[in-house]
């Protein structure tokens, strides 16, 4: 677990501080304990069976964060894969193909004979993604995925339901793809949906799933085949200190009910699939960097530090609110108002902000040399982590109560100049 114990930093067993001393900063550090709790939770408080969960590999695609998630799960684990990659990752973890799920936007034949090529199912995103597979792949097996006119999350980018969104076939036109899956002799196993990311209201995903399952119900004749109806992942996690976790038992009970309730009228009992990325991963990971620059403006002090929006773009893609602390220092009662920026060259380089600018956070006085620890960074940090500005990626490692175990070398220098 990552704790605080005498006013320093833990992950597992390790300080922070030492982590940091012996591997360098920056660097991504995990707690193996916290990924496999999150797993046995979801699994425990989502008692509906049967159950089949999705991991979102784009939150993490760390090869041996995938091998702890499936070691975990056991047989309810699977992977939802975005691209050939994480398919290949996937299976380079251990997950089986019927495991893997390969759910994408704009998508092209190629990817798609890949995913076909290693066995993989594919959710179709749009009409002609799923004219092209049927062309492809005529008799076999196939899920589509539904826009239900709903959406939520954290931002609107990251909101992928409603005609704002550019995924799903939208459901009224469900019928279209029920005339390309006969023309074709397909197989609907599954129908999908996923409305966005970073919900922490059971209500939200409670009334996406009325529609789909609605949806589902209007066309059961068509819908012989099925086997599975995935709802998608988006089960937020706080990071503001004002926000709390979402009632996981409750949303595990609410979600198991409806979707019995759904299976006794359809007649059949049907799998539930969820496609959790962040709740799995989110809270495992921090950051760790060290400050090298303190400088005032008229308006902020200014902390810089040996990290950027190029190893956690959250901040700046999103105006993601992460918490911060001094590993050494978590609190004092000396404290100073401040701007902890990172080293990449845009003015918006800036980890306390909003989507409108710098919001200066309190923390304890800070003095170059000092290492800080941007918490929650486990999910969406390193997967989208880039070379921008030429500069390597960090390194990842894992730590199991004392154990500490590099999962991923920082990157050398060549490697951002030569690509090697
Ligand atoms: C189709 C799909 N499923 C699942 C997820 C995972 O979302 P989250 O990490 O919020 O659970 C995403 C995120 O973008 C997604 O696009």
């Amino acid at each position: 677990m990552i704790s605080v114990k005498s006013n320093r930093l833990f992950i597992g067993e390790v300080a922070a501080s030492d982590l940091a001393g012996k591997f360098g900063t920056p660097l991504y550090v995990y707690d193996e304990e916290t990924i496999r709790s999150k797993v046995r939770a979801l699994v425990q408080q989502v008692a509906y069976r049967p159950l089949k969960v999705y991991y979102a590999a784009k939150a993490n695609t760390n090869l041996s964060i995938l091998k702890v998630i499936r070691d975990e799960g056991k047989d309810f684990l699977g992977i939802d894969a975005v691209s050939p990659g994480e398919i290949v990752l996937a299976l380079k973890a251990g997950f089986r193909p019927e495991q893997i799920m390969f759910t994408s936007t704009s998508v092209t034949d190629e990817e798609m004979k890949f995913a076909m090529g290693k066995r993989v199912l594919v959710n179709c995103d749009s009409l002609s993604q799923l004219e092209r597979y049927g062309k492809l792949n005529p008799n076999s097996s196939v899920c589509f995925r539904i826009n239900p006119d709903v959406g939520a999350g954290h931002h609107s980018h990251v909101i992928t339901g409603g005609p704002e969104s550019k995924f799903g076939i939208w459901a009224g036109d469900v019928g279209k793809a029920f005339d390309i899956a006969a023309k074709y002799g397909l197989k609907i196993v599954g129908v999908h949906q996923h409305i966005g990311s970073g919900i922490l209201e059971t209500d939200k995903f409670l009334a996406a799933m009325k529609v789909l399952l609605s949806v589902i119900n209007k066309h059961k004749g068509e819908l012989k085949d099925l086997e599975f109806v995935d709802l998608g992942g988006g089960i937020g996690v706080p990071y503001r200190p004002d926000q709390k976790p979402i009632d996981l038992a409750g949303f595990g009970a609410a979600v198991s009910s409806l979707f019995a309730k759904f299976c006794s009228g359809f007649g059949r009992q049907l799998t539930m699939a969820l496609e959790p990325g962040r709740f799995i991963v989110a809270e495992s990971g921090v950051l760790l960097c060290t400050v090298n620059t303190v400088k005032q403006t008229p308006k902020h002090r200014f902390v810089g530090v040996d990290t950027g929006f190029h190893h956690l773009i959250r901040p700046m893609a999103y105006g993601s609110y992460h918490p911060i602390v001094v590993v050494d220092r978590c609190t004092s009662e000396k404290t100073e108002k401040v701007a902890v920026c990172g080293n990449v060259c845009e003015s918006g380089d800036v980890f306390t902000r909003d989507e409108h600018g710098i919001v200066d956070r309190e923390l304890p006085s800070v003095k170059e040399g000092d290492v800080l620890a941007i918490l929650v960074a486990g999910a969406y940090g390193f997967s989208m982590a880039s070379n921008y500005n030429t500069r390597q990626r960090p390194g990842e490692v894992l730590v199991n109560g004392r154990d500490v175990r590099v999962i991923r070398k920082k990157e050398s220098l060549s490697h951002v100049v030569y690509g090697m």
